[in-house]
């Protein structure tokens, strides 16, 4: 499938700029998800599975910790971000990562088997979160880890305050809700994760902050320059309030004492208990 056939499956779309802004994503948040995956002992020999796994960043960081006799598999319905993993895997001579295209909801993996499953920002984009889950509640193994990395859409901020941007936080969970998703998505999880008998073994949020050179305001650039006019075209804001926030956002990029704050992005573990 091309890349402009994709573009409506899912809220931020599937296209080459997403595909470098995920990229470029990994880079300022892929030592938090290192660090999540050293707290879970993830090692040689695991078999896991990456659900929602884009390009497949974290598939690679899997297959790095799990090594030639672990396995990895990465899920996703976008067959323009497998190709490009399955070029990076081939290119690293990697025998044992699998790209499946299919969503959560419908894939037809292996039941009770793996010791890993992964799922970062991809839960707060669908429409029903436990139908979503249930189908990867049965392929983990028991004893198995399902980890979730996303957010709890709290702590975004932009200093000094005072200026059309303090508002956007409200925006962008209205966006979420527009594309049916949940921006709050994190503080749901514990209960279903109950519900289902895992039992929760790690929340831990996290803010990352940064002035106008910092890798993490220039990945909210990348995000709010897209997305803000989007968040126009689709209704949810005017042309007018949009140029206010882009403006607002631009001087503090021009301002060296300005201080970014990211929304909380929350690590979430349950071991399967039965
Ligand atoms: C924001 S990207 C995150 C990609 C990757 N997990 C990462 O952290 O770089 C969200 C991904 O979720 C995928 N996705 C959306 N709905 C899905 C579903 N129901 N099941 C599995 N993947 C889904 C999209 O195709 C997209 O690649």
């Amino acid at each position: 499938m091309s890349e402009s056939n994709e573009q409506n499956s899912y809220l931020l779309g599937v296209n080459q700029q997403e595909l470098e802004r995920l990229q470029f994503q990994h880079t300022v948040w892929g030592h938090v998800t290192k660090k999540f995956l050293g707290r879970l002992n993830v090692g040689k020999g695991w078999r896991c599975l990456d659900v929602g796994a884009g390009p497949g960043f974290v598939s690679m960081e899997l297959r790095e910790l799990v090594g030639e006799t672990g396995e990895v598999t990465a899920l996703d319905p976008s067959q323009f971000y497998l190709e490009w993993l399955k070029k990076q895997v081939s290119n690293k001579g990697w025998a044992n990562v699998h790209c499946v295209q299919g969503t959560a909801e419908s894939a037809d993996l292996p039941s009770q088997y793996y010791d890993l499953i992964f799922v970062r920002w991809v839960i707060a984009f669908v429409p029903d979160p436990e139908k979503f889950l249930i189908p990867l509640f049965s392929f983990l193994r028991t004893g198995g880890i399902l980890a979730i990395q996303d957010y709890y859409y709290e702590g975004l901020s932009l200093f000094p305050r005072g200026g059309p941007w303090d508002v956007m936080a409200d925006i962008v969970r209205a966006y979420y809700r527009f594309g049916g998703g949940d921006a709050y998505i994190a503080a749901t999880i514990p209960t279903i994760f109950r519900k289902h008998g895992l039992n929760v073994v790690d929340f831990t949020p996290t803010c990352l902050s940064g002035g106008p050179t910092s890798g993490v305001m220039e990945w909210a650039h990348r995000f709010f320059s897209t997305h803000v006019p989007l968040m126009a075209q689709k209704g949810l804001i005017s042309s007018e309030q949009a140029e206010a926030l882009m403006a607002d956002w631009n001087a503090h990029r021009q301002n060296p004492d300005a201080l970014f704050f990211s929304p909380l992005v929350v690590d979430i573990a349950g071991s399967r208990s039965r």
